[in-house]
């Protein structure tokens, strides 16, 4: 399991950038700020980074235009086909996602990723979880910008919204994939053994950062 969402991000990888720039207004609240969003995991980033899921690759040019070292996984060949063009020639793009993917030959002090998170059900999340803070020394950080919701009324909410504008992709996307509670979250972060922070970006997006104890 994991990788059961990958022929929806191979179909999607040649017109995803005009999503992240919200030009469909199904999932313009979702990439609302996305700039920004990965402006803040760069910020919240150490120096020598694993990246799940890079996608089309915006965050990692942003990690390496920081100075950071990437160590860039993602699942879909035609994302990484589309992720390469973007990015140095010799960067080497793995095949690999967030639960199988070949250990870096170098000391990581951050995962991240974004929009990712949710292709994990709860129980994978918090087998991942524990599976990085085995990696990570004190203080090594998960940063993980994704789509969450305060709670069970409030995912509702925006399902019933997306339906009620004939968002049906959207909806079916919500209702597909395993969105989780920021609460749910929280707990599995720190049952992994991370003190953990949450902010909100959007009205789907919050990041949720993981310091190892
Ligand atoms: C919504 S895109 C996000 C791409 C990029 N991180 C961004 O912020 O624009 C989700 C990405 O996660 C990848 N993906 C799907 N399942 C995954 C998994 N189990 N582990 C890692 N990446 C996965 C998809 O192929 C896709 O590239």
């Amino acid at each position: 399991m994991g990788r059961e969402f990958l022929e929806i991000f191979s179909d999607w990888s040649e017109d995803y950038d005009e999503f992240v720039e919200g030009k469909d207004p199904e999932y313009q609240e979702v990439f609302k700020n996305y700039d920004r969003i990965l402006n803040e995991l760069v910020s919240r980033s150490g120096n020598s980074i694993i990246e799940f899921g890079i996608g089309t690759g915006n965050l990692t040019l942003k990690l390496l235009a920081a100075g950071k070292t990437v160590f860039p996984i993602e699942p879909s060949r035609e994302m990484r086909e589309a992720a390469q063009k973007k990015l140095p020639t010799e960067l080497e793009i793995i095949d690999g996602d967030l639960q199988k993917y070949p250990k870096p030959d170098r000391a990581i002090d951050t995962m991240v990723s974004s929009y990712v998170f949710h292709h994990l059900t709860d129980k994978e999340k918090a087998l991942v979880l524990k599976d990085y803070a085995l990696q990570l020394e004190e203080n090594g950080k998960v940063v993980f910008a994704d789509t969450m919701f305060k709670s069970k009324a409030a995912f509702f909410q925006k399902l019933n919204e997306a339906k009620k504008q004939n968002f049906y992709r959207l909806a079916e996307d919500l209702e597909r994939e395993y969105y989780p509670i920021v609460s749910t979250v929280e707990q599995l972060f720190e049952e992994a053994g991370f003190d953990v922070d949450v902010q909100q970006m959007n009205d789907y997006v919050w990041i949720v950062t993981g310091t190892k104890k």
